[in-house]
């Protein structure tokens, strides 16, 4: 066979090769794009289970999400029984005791927390001169927390400000563990009202 031969032989396929690419390319195309063509192992894309918002005949209510059991507690939380008024705030003071030991870590994961959930009202010393505050961005003057009101609170105190909130600062209970409400007020003690006897 000559060389000339041989190159006509492969060309005779090109035509063929091309009919058989295009067509791939055009049956590969998504013109409505909710189809998405032809699925190899579609059982991973769909799930058997329900999606979320999905309607769902097994419930009642003939909605997938489902609220949680009433009575249900998130884990690492505990239910907190204290209003969230002066008298209660007192009564907290008189009752709670930390149950952490003031170690480093404690003190450290504290500073961490207080840094992300306080300081920007409180500012980093504790005295109420905040980013929040400083950039009139919150109108309200932070109280400040080696104030001699503060200094003689029990940790408890602070413990249930921080859980209920007080006046208008507001509540950080649902977003802050309680054990991690510990470490704050240690922290807050500890390094920013310098108290020894803890
Ligand atoms: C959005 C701003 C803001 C944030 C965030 C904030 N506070 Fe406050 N806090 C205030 C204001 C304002 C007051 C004073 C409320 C009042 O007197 O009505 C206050 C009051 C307090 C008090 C009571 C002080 C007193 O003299 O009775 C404590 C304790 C306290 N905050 C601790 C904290 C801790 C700890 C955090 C972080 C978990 C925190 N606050 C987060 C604004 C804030």
């Amino acid at each position: 066979m000559t060389l000339l031969m041989m190159l006509k032989r492969t060309f005779a396929f090109l035509p063929v090769l091309a009919w058989v690419a295009g067509s791939f390319m055009l049956t590969s195309c998504d013109r409505t794009r909710n189809d998405k063509g032809y699925e190899y192992f579609p059982d991973m894309a769909h799930s058997l289970a329900y999606e979320t918002y999905s309607p769902n005949p097994n419930f009642k209510n003939g909605s997938t999400e489902q609220m949680p059991v009433a009575g249900t507690i998130n884990r690492d939380m505990l239910p907190y029984h204290y209003a969230a008024n002066d008298s209660a705030r007192k009564q907290a003071g008189k009752d709670l005791v930390n149950p952490l030991q003031m170690t480093p870590e404690n003190l450290a994961i504290g500073k961490e927390k207080f840094t992300i959930f306080c300081q920007n009202c409180h500012g980093n010393q504790g005295l109420g001169d905040g980013f929040l505050y400083t950039s009139k961005r919150f109108s309200v003057k932070p109280a400040s927390l080696v104030s001699p009101k503060m200094m003689n609170a029990p940790m408890g105190e602070i413990f249930h400000v921080i859980t209920k909130g007080w006046g208008v600062m507001g509540a950080h209970g649902s977003q802050i563990n309680p054990a991690d409400r510990w470490r704050i007020a240690m922290y807050v003690e500890k390094e920013l009202q310098k108290k020894t006897n803890k």
